[in-house]
């Protein structure tokens, strides 16, 4: 076997802070807990469970706005809870570090609604709290109703909204890295000097976009930027992932189809000088699983009285923008371009679907692979889509919360263990170093490099990035 095939498979759970997620109606499922989701203790109690089962992170996902396309009304959202109600992930953060050790956490935040000044602070305090364990989900939103929400005027042309990610992004470099170096801070009781003044620069930035001059007001943390989630699709979105971001989630519903996305991936980080296997790929997915196969299928059959497949197009038409309740549920729906997820809405120009297929494939009440076995078969699948596809690892659903992330840890890690193919224990390390063995830092080959202040002794105070030209 190569090096390759025996790579240990990376893995977060994907929630998000509401009751409907990704798999729609199963909150319904009298043992699912997921209406208690704004009581702190559901979210420590499964902080502490990931990290029992050696989960690499939490990946909470989040929206600005609500889902209204479909019908063009909120009601089956409210009805079913289709991240109606949801909450700000950021605020689970420090409670969850304080019950764990080792456990990541990528948090999702829309930066079309967020200064970035106040985001880049708010984002290194946790890097501060959870010493080094925090990463960003960086979008920009699909949602009409977030704009309406904030008082613009309307969702910013797709390549737009990557254009603004770009200078967001660098200016948030300057911040984290731009602006203190290393050892500004001496903490030097005795010689009175808290931070060491001439080791505090400041940056200057006036971009199309964004203006800012000054000092960033926040220390540097352990590991400065956090760890970079991105999921961009479209050709835009992956020249943007494929320049920024550590890991990239993808979609795809065959192996082949991830394939290629893989070697895409890898290509472009590659031709913009970055190392490509720096980026670790990972795929969404849903498992049931139980101590057989057998019971496995009774579970999803118990699962499915409860799901609500409706709900789960409800969610897709927010996201490809279109309201899919005005087709018949047999008629072929028709391409049309819209402004939400261009990668989500290709699917339309290349298959000939129909809602009742949405429907069949959203088994679940979602749109993510479905796998179903014991956690001797889930494993083999795992590890074949792993080995077929070139991708590093999962995003794991919930299904019933939270009974399916402890069926999982129950009878698939193990499994997976067994095989090599699952770490036995943590290593030391911030979530970077967990997830890359590159250290705290983005290495030199990442365009933050070129944002990052000397760390010469020099008695300048103030010193001229280079200009940014978004
Ligand atoms: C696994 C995964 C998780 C995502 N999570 C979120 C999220 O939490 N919030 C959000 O606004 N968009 C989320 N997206 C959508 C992406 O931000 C992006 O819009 C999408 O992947 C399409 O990219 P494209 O516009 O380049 O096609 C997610 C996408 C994927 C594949």
């Amino acid at each position: 076997m190569t090096e390759t095939t025996q790579k240990h498979i990376l893995l977060n759970a994907f929630d998000m802070n509401s009751v409907g997620h990704i798999n729609h109606g199963l909150w319904t499922h009298p043992r699912d807990e997921s209406h208690r989701f704004s009581e702190l203790s559901y979210w420590t109690d499964l902080a502490k469970t990931l990290e029992a089962g050696l989960f690499d992170g939490l990946f909470i996902a989040d929206i600005t706005g609500v889902y209204d396309v479909y019908q063009n009304n909120i009601d089956l959202t409210l009805r079913e809870s289709i991240q109606l109600p949801s909450h700000d992930p950021s605020t689970l953060v420090s409670a969850m570090a304080a019950v764990t050790q080792h456990l990541g956490f990528g948090i999702t935040v829309n930066l079309s609604y967020e200064t970035p000044y106040q985001f880049a602070r708010r984002f290194a305090s946790l890097d501060h709290l959870t010493q080094g364990r925090i990463g960003w989900n960086i979008v920009t939103g699909y949602l009409d109703s977030a704009e309406r929400l904030i008082g613009q005027s309307g969702l910013k042309d797709h390549d737009l909204r990557y254009e603004q990610a770009e200078e967001f992004l660098q200016l948030c470099y300057k911040y984290w890295e731009g602006s203190w170096e290393h050892d500004a801070v001496e903490k030097d009781k005795h010689h009175r000097i808290f931070t060491n003044p001439s080791k505090v620069h400041e940056i200057h930035h006036e971009g199309r976009f964004y203006q800012s001059h000054g000092v960033f007001q926040v220390s540097p943390s352990r590991q400065r930027t956090p760890v970079l989630f991105q999921a961009g699709a479209s050709t835009r979105g992956i020249k943007f992932a494929t320049s920024h971001a550590e890991c990239i989630f993808i979609g795809g519903d065959t192996p082949e189809k991830l394939r290629q996305q893989v070697i895409k991936i890898r290509e472009q980080a590659a031709q913009q000088g970055r190392n490509p296997s720096d980026i670790k790929i990972f795929v969404g997915i849903t498992v049931v699983t139980a101590e057989t196969t057998q019971r496995a299928q009774q579970k999803l059959e118990e699962y499915r009285h409860y799901a609500s497949p409706e709900a789960g197009l409800a969610h897709y038409a927010s996201s490809v923008g279109i309201d899919l309740s005005k087709f018949a549920d047999d008629e072929i729906i028709p391409y049309q371009k819209s402004n939400s997820i261009a990668s989500v809405n290709e699917k339309f120009r290349a298959q000939q679907i129909s809602k009742n297929d949405l429907k069949n494939q959203h088994v679940l009440g979602g749109r993510y692979p479905l796998i179903v076995g014991s956690g001797h078969d889930v494993a083999e699948q795992l590890i074949q889509l792993i080995d077929s596809t070139g991708i590093d690892g999962f995003n794991l659903t919930r299904t019933v919360a939270p009974e399916s992330h402890h069926d999982f840890i129950r009878f698939v890690i193990p499994e997976l263990q067994q095989r090599g193919r699952f770490k036995t224990a943590y290593k030391t390390g911030s979530f970077r170093q967990k997830i890359s063995g590159y250290g705290d830092l983005l290495p030199l080959t990442h365009p933050v490099e070129q944002y990052r202040c000397s760390s010469s002794t020099s008695s300048m105070h103030s010193f001229k990035h280079k200009k940014i030209t978004a």
